[in-house]
């Protein structure tokens, strides 16, 4: 089962509910529906209407980010899990790096997570390198750091979903190799079998991910499925994205 997950960031009004409508019609007719899983995380405007658009169907809706602190509090401008799962989501994001370069540290990020787990949202935990960190070879020690900070063997593993995105190759159409890639989704699940003394997470990949770039993933089974914003936002991008995934 591979995971197909559409980050949506800033983008959305009401009416952009027929960009998943089509997506969603595509999917249910689709003889390899049964190989994937669809989950888009629109802003939290959205998710209400989209989640219960859907509910029953092939598409799942996720928030893109949440707060630490339940049910309530006195945070302006913030959104707790309790909320996020009150109106239908399944799936928070968390630790995106558009999150990471504002302020969400591994402390902050590790409370995220646990608040996430407590109200049984599934969490999508983002991790990825920068440029200077890639070109000074220090790839994998961010990764381990990013894990290990904020993860404990504790955590259900079944809840979590680990996005690998290097921010250098976000929107950028920058991409690492077939054989990086590889290399390095084999070490982040090395690092989470030690985290969680058994099976890793599932473990996808996100940056600059369209119909074109997915090609060149197909090969590489260690992947786990796909975190695609850009592209996303198309419906037929996405559905090209499946297509091609699978033809
Ligand atoms: P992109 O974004 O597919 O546009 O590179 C991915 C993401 O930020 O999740």
């Amino acid at each position: 089962m591979k995971y197909f997950i559409g980050n949506w960031k800033m983008f959305g009004i009401p009416t952009s509910i027929n960009i998943l409508k089509k997506i969603n019609s595509f999917c249910s007719k689709d003889k390899n529906r049964k190989k994937y899983r669809v989950i888009i995380t629109p802003p939290f405007t959205l998710i209400e209407k989209f989640a219960k658009t859907f509910k029953g169907k092939k598409i799942s809706i996720g928030a893109q980010n949440c707060y630490y602190k339940d049910p309530f509090s006195s945070n302006t401008s913030a959104v707790s899990p309790y909320m996020i799962k009150s109106v239908g989501a399944k799936y928070t994001l968390i630790g995106h790096s558009d999150n990471r370069g504002e302020g969400d540290n591994d402390v902050l990020l590790k409370k995220k997570v646990q608040f996430a787990l407590k109200n049984k949202l599934k969490i999508v935990f983002c991790i990825g390198e920068n440029k200077v960190e890639k070109k000074n070879k220090k790839t994998i020690i961010v990764l381990k750091k990013q894990l290990q900070n904020v993860l404990e063997k504790k955590f259900d593993k079944n809840n979590i979903i680990i996005a690998y995105e290097p921010i250098w190759s976000i929107g950028t159409g920058k991409l690492p190799t077939p054989l990086e890639l590889r290399e390095i989704t084999i070490q982040i699940k090395n690092i989470l079998q030690n985290i969680f003394s058994r099976n890793s997470p599932a473990v996808l990949y996100g940056g600059s991910v369209d119909e074109k770039s997915i090609e060149i993933f197909k090969e590489i089974n260690e992947i786990d499925g796909f975190l695609i914003g850009g592209a996303s936002k198309s419906s037929k991008k996405f559905i090209d994205i499946l297509k091609n995934y699978y033809r």
